[in-house]
């Protein structure tokens, strides 16, 4: 009998949790038991997906951004079906195929100044290349983040993460330098030391959902150029349409030297990371034939890749998914807004198209302040956590919480929704709320087993 994948999924179904429990990260089906997210599911079209009993879920979490165009889009399948109907002689490597230059030539299309690609697998090792293209280009070893960054898991996207939750266990990690977000001073003080490579940001932060203030970027970027370093854009949740322009740092009208992208551009299917620079950085890296491996990856650039990604960049135009974020984006934000008034336990919201933060805060009556204090006192952010179970167990929506100990919610859609799928999230946030403000019941009850399970972690 030979390998047979549909008798192995039917025949094993089911056996997901206990097989991470077993082999994988144990603490996985752990996290999702305690927060009620702990189910099956059989199959994904656009923005929903289906469990083992047919109940359709909305995504507004699109597998962390991946899922740009939604899932199993049929243009990107059908491309990957046509590509292995090819048999093409993928990965030579001894040859210069032509898949991953179409993909870089449209990337570059998309952003005037940049002219080179480097292809890898994944958001992490696109920021590893950018870290590493910027301190060869300028011979200097600091590199400035934000804090509250994030730029993926490995040692050295790690140096550049704003998190001390992430960082730690993990030191000692690169000399790199954290700065405050939105401040040109601290900025300036650390370029003073004339050894900072560059500055990596990303254009809207994911962690918390923090829009620089305005004129930020446009500041920095100015002091990057007279201290000679270079502006890194991390786009890698931001590309690719999610906040109404193709490259979020259009919103701020500069000009970075090097910009990474990964998620969307996969089409949902096959891993994929871009660093995308100027020419001259190239040249430095890539500066004799000596160098041609000095930066490499065995799988960059791979068919599926590439095709997956060509694909994407189609669909993104093809049904015009850049105006569409900019659309629904403005639809959800507005619709949220007016409900700060009406809820006093939300604080804030905030974001660029669909790529949106809600802050909830600390209640003005005394009524609501102690399951507030409740959630707080056991960990901070236990609130958000409380409506995102609610809004997925009453409602069917997967959201997520954006960030250890913060009390916000991030919004993150496929870049395909329409007005039915903002009329679904925006009702069923605002029946959360309605409970949540009652002070009693059913989602408070699901407050107080949170708490628990807070306590016994
Ligand atoms: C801005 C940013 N950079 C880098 C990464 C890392 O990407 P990956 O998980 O593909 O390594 C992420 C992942 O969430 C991200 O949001």
């Amino acid at each position: 009998m030979g390998f047979d994948l549909s008798g192995i999924l039917d025949a094993r179904h089911g056996e997901g949790s206990t097989l991470h429990a077993r082999y994988l990260n144990r603490q996985t089906p752990r996290v999702l038991h305690a927060i009620g997210f702990d189910k099956v599911y059989e199959g994904a079209e656009g923005a929903c997906f289906v469990d083992a009993d047919g109940e359709r879920y909305l995504d507004f979490l699109a597998g962390f951004g991946v899922f740009g165009v939604g899932r199993n889009h049929p243009v990107v399948r059908q491309a990957l079906h046509d590509l292995l109907d090819r048999r093409v002689a993928d990965m030579v490597q001894m040859d210069t195929p032509l898949l991953p230059g179409l993909l870089a030539e449209r990337l570059v299309a998309r952003a005037p100044g940049l002219d080179r690609v480097y292809f890898c697998n994944s958001g992490a090792e696109a920021v590893e290349a950018a870290l590493k293209f910027a301190r060869c280009a300028t011979g200097r070893p600091r590199i400035l983040y934000c804090d509250h960054a994030f730029h993926g898991l490995t040692a050295g996207a790690l140096s550049v993460n704003g998190a001390d939750e992430f960082r730690s266990g993990f030191e000692p990690l690169l000399p790199d330098t954290c700065i405050p977000f939105g401040d040109v001073e601290s900025l300036e003080r650390e370029l003073r030391r004339g050894d900072v490579a560059a500055f990596i940001i990303e254009p809207v932060q994911g962690k918390g959902v923090h829009v620089p203030p305005p004129g930020y970027l446009r500041d920095a970027e100015r002091s990057l150029r007279r201290a000679g370093a270079l502006l890194i854009c991390d786009e890698v949740q931001t590309g690719i349409g999610r906040t109404g322009r193709f490259f979020a740092y259009e919103h701020e009208g500069v000009d970075p030297d090097i910009v990474t992208v990964a998620k969307a551009l996969s089409g949902g299917y096959v891993p994929v990371g871009a660093t995308m620079a100027r020419q001259w950085i190239f040249d430095k890296v890539y500066s004799s034939m000596d160098r041609v491996l000095v930066h490499d990856s065995t799988f960059g650039g791979n068919a599926m890749a590439m095709t997956a990604g060509l694909a994407s960049l189609s669909i993104v135009d093809d049904e015009g998914l850049v105006e569409n974020a900019a659309r629904m984006g403005q639809l959800i934000q507005s619709g949220l807004r007016d409900l700060v008034a009406r809820y006093e336990l939300l604080a804030d919201v905030r974001g660029r198209g669909l790529m949106i933060g809600l802050e909830f805060g600390k209640p003005r009556s005394l009524r609501l302040r102690g399951g507030w204090s409740m959630l707080q006192t056991a960990r901070r952010g236990l609130f958000a956590q409380m409506v995102v179970g609610q809004l997925f167990q009453r409602h069917h929506i997967l959201t997520q919480v954006a960030g250890d100990h913060m009390d916000v919610i991030k919004l993150l859609p496929p870049l395909i929704i329409g007005e039915a799928e903002v009329r679904w999230f925006l009702d069923a946030f605002a029946d959360v709320m309605d409970q949540a403000h009652q002070g009693s019941g059913i989602v408070w009850d699901f407050g107080r087993t949170l708490v628990k399970q807070a306590l016994i972690r």
